[in-house]
């Protein structure tokens, strides 16, 4: 089944639930602009840190929104909906958002529309010309989730298996920071990993073949961790950090990629998408084209710009849940934790 998108509505997204200041304009179904704001300054850090984080949204949301406006050549009365994260992520952060939204939504008497964040992730996967068609397999990969579903229509999700422990992207990241990379690691580790060997070092490939969709990032972490250790890592060896993190790179995408597509075949499926920021990954991305080719699957993964955190991204689900006749009151708060698909209970 296709996704029909709505042809008369001019709809803002807005995300900042993390480090991204993000607005977009969607105009009947298709992306008349997207500005994305990244608060580079927490790498020396080491990690988003949260205040900053909230104080950084509130001075940037109006600038990006009237540039994203400039962009698309129009102006706010032309907007018809206002769609914005609300879950998951950072308290202050979404908090900044939300209440920008609320006020636009206010004064332009114009229908507001709450969004999970990883639901939006998604449905990134619609921002390409080429479309998945409903039932599709989803693989969520980013600095908080690994979560694989059975996507059966917009709210409509199974939920198959999840990381038990570390998220893939925080994997990546926590990997980065022991070879001595700034954070966020993973676009290092993937650029490294191009010039390095991945059969030099043999690192766990957790849980691949047991007969369930959940994964464990953590074994793997620990392992380098043990590994550098071990050979008296130091970080000027620039060709063992390559060798290390085409290594690493090549286990976790081995994990993903078989799991995914095994999900695929047991549940007759024919369509895999694959998004969040780990699907940037161009390892990640080449063997899953590969994979799905040699299995008859039809493999979608939007471009690295709209797999990291953006509000092109928000506007979409924003458009699918107005046609859906969905919308949000202005009771709407936000909350750090909702999960999209929560496992279900397995009754003793
Ligand atoms: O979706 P996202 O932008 O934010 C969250 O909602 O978490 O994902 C960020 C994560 C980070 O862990 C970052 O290291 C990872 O995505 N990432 C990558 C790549 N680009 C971003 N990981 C591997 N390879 C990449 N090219
Ligand atoms: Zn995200």
């Amino acid at each position: 089944m296709s996704f029909e998108l709505p042809s008369d509505e001019c709809i803002l997204g807005i995300e900042t639930s993390c480090d991204e200041t993000s607005a977009a304009v969607l105009k009947n179904g298709s992306l008349a602009s997207v500005v994305i704001s990244s608060q580079f300054f927490h790498n020396r850090f080491g990690g988003v840190v949260p205040e900053l984080a909230s104080r950084a949204h509130v001075r940037n949301i109006l600038p990006i929104v009237r540039e994203t406006f400039a962009r698309a050549g129009m102006a706010s009365a032309d907007l018809t909906a206002i769609a914005v994260t609300y879950a998951p992520g950072l308290m202050g952060s979404l908090l900044a958002g939300l209440n920008f939204a609320k006020g636009v939504a206010l004064g332009l008497e114009i229908p507001l529309i709450g969004i999970h964040h990883i639901e939006a992730h998604i449905f990134s996967a619609l921002l390409e010309p080429s479309k998945p068609e409903l039932p599709f397999i989803a693989l969520i990969v980013s600095g908080g989730h690994t979560l694989l579903l059975l996507v059966k229509d917009v709210g409509s999700y199974e939920f198959l298996g999840e990381t038990l422990d570390d998220a893939a992207g925080e994997a990546f990241d926590k990997v980065g920071k022991m070879i001595g990379l700034d954070y966020p690691a993973g676009p290092q580790i993937d650029a490294l990993a191009k010039e390095g060997n991945p059969d030099s070092i043999s690192f766990p490939r957790a849980m691949i073949n047991d007969a369930n969709y959940d994964f464990s990032f953590s074994g793997i972490k620990t392992s380098v961790l043990y590994w550098l250790k071990k050979h008296g890592y130091h970080e000027n060896d620039t060709s063992l950090k390559k060798d290390i993190a085409a290594s690493f790179q090549r286990a976790v995408v081995d994990v993903l990629v078989t799991k995914t597509l095994r999900a695929a075949k047991e549940h007759g499926v024919t369509h895999v998408v694959c998004v969040g920021g780990v699907s940037a990954n161009s390892e990640l991305r080449a063997r899953f084209e590969r994979e799905c080719s040699r299995s008859n699957v039809r493999f979608f993964v939007p471009r690295p710009l709209f797999s990291t955190d953006n509000a092109a991204m928000i506007a979409m689900l924003g458009a699918l849940k107005l046609a859906r006749g969905q919308r949000s009151d202005f009771s709407l708060t936000a909350l750090p934790r909702v999960p999209l698909a929560p496992r279900p209970e397995i009754a003793l």
